[in-house]
């Protein structure tokens, strides 16, 4: 990255968009501009309104340019939801030159790519499971490696087309090109996973608004990503209707007095819950709450456990990271431990230089991670202009429409 150039990154997620602006100063990334808008028109995930996630999507990006004031240069946005697969794929090449070179790995990775997916999916991440050279297995790194045949193996990380499809048009109709689209879980986890965790075998798991998404590491390599339609949302949906109360209401409960273990609470503790319309409010015993939300966690988690359940047979993993707003949540990292037997602990992401504090928060792990990503794995290299001159002034007049 050059001077002067942005890299810009949007979170969309079920209940925030987090817009990110990372600059390069002094050979490191930066994080230099932060917008964060209420997202509407969106569902577990997924997009089910344009032209209100367009609006979102607008609000969040424009306080992140005003912020940084650069024109960003690239743009990378992310994608959720239980759409998200992972398939297998396998390709295989002749070395002409004996010995494996970069344009090599390329190829026998498009090969491995080759795999007969439905039509509705489209591949969003390729990632190397290991190679192997002749007879030799386990490679990680091959070029260089001497021998006549290179194999590749891969994880497909999949989204549906149409999911994709709604996504980048939101962008273009901000008159933004899209570079790429990164899986939220992804991105998490290279926020806040350490390199020893991911040598050892963890599970970061991403409780978001809408989401709950899954990503497995083992010897250093992603081995398994999913993406469940299930997150703080319907905690916040469970309490609204037991406590018959509004939405909002129950959302700030959740927040300010909300636990997920009974054990916590003192039986004494009321709560105040106004009630809905004119009615009067009324006090209710802070034990009742944390009972509502522990079923509904404890009813997440064995959702998790079935879901790894079909993974962690073959590998050993030696815990969780829990990420996103609702890890936030006191109890978790308990009942983490009792129904996954997995010694978890919250994901904070890393810190980055510039906006540190503002963004060191579980909420913007997609966002920070997605900004690593970017600039680690996708822009290096890459020569581009400026994304259309004068955006930020195209913004402003949109916005006065
Ligand atoms: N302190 C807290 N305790 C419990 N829940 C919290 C807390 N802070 C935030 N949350 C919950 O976190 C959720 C939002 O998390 P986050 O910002 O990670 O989601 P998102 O990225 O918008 O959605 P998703 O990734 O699922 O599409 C909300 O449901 C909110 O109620
Ligand atoms: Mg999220």
């Amino acid at each position: 990255m050059k001077r002067g150039e942005g890299l810009l990154v949007v979170d969309v997620g079920t209940t925030k968009i987090s817009a990110l602006i990372g600059e390069e100063r002094e050979g490191k990334l930066w994080a230099t501009g932060l917008g964060v808008s209420p997202s509407q028109g969106l569902k577990r995930g997924c997009i089910i309104n344009i032209e209100e996630a367009t609006q979102s999507i607008k609000n969040a990006i424009d306080k992140a340019l005003n912020q940084a004031k650069v024109e960003p240069t690239f743009v990378y946005t992310s994608i959720a939801g239980n759409h998200i697969k992972t398939y297998y794929g396998m390709g295989v090449i002749a070395l002409r030159d004996k010995e494996v070179t970069p344009q090599d790995v390329e190829e026998v990775l498009k090969s491995a790519q080759t795999v007969d997916l439905p039509p509705n999916k489209l591949i969003i991440h390729v990632i190397p499971q290991e190679f192997v050279v002749d007879q030799n297995k386990g490679i990680l790194h091959p070029v260089g490696m001497v021998g006549v045949r290179l194999e590749a193996h891969v994880q497909l990380i999949t989204a549906e087309r149409a999911h994709i499809q709604n996504l980048i048009k939101c962008f273009e109709n901000l008159g933004l090109e899209v570079d790429g689209v990164i899986f939220q879980g992804l991105a998490s986890a290279e926020a806040v996973l350490t390199p020893e965790e991911k040598e050892l075998g963890v599970l970061l798991i991403d409780l978001g608004g809408g989401t709950s998404d899954l990503v497995i590491y083992k010897e250093n390599v992603l081995r398994y990503a999913a993406s469940l339609p299930l997150g703080g949302e319907l905690l916040t949906g469970d309490l609204a209707i037991c406590l018959r109360t509004t939405r909002a209401e129950a959302e700030r409960i959740k927040i300010e007095k909300g636990v997920c273990l009974r054990e916590l609470v003192n039986e004494e503790d009321f709560v105040e819950v106004p009630g809905i319309g004119h009615r009067p409010s009324t006090k209710i015993s802070k034990k009742i709450v944390a009972e509502i939300l522990e079923e509904r966690v404890k009813e997440l988690l064995t959702l998790i456990e079935a879901e790894i359940d079909k993974f962690s047979n073959t590998y050993f993993i030696s815990g969780a990271v829990l990420t996103g707003g609702t890890s936030l949540i006191p109890g978790l990292i308990y009942l983490t431990d009792q129904i996954l037997d997995l010694p978890a602990r919250i994901g904070y992401p890393e810190r980055l230089p510039g906006l540190t504090e503002e963004i060191y928060h579980p909420q913007f792990a997609t966002a920070v991670g997605m900004l690593l990503y970017a600039y680690n794995n996708l822009i290096q290299g890459l020569e581009k202009a400026p994304k259309k001159k004068g955006f930020i002034e195209k913004l402003k007049e949109l916005l006065k429409i």
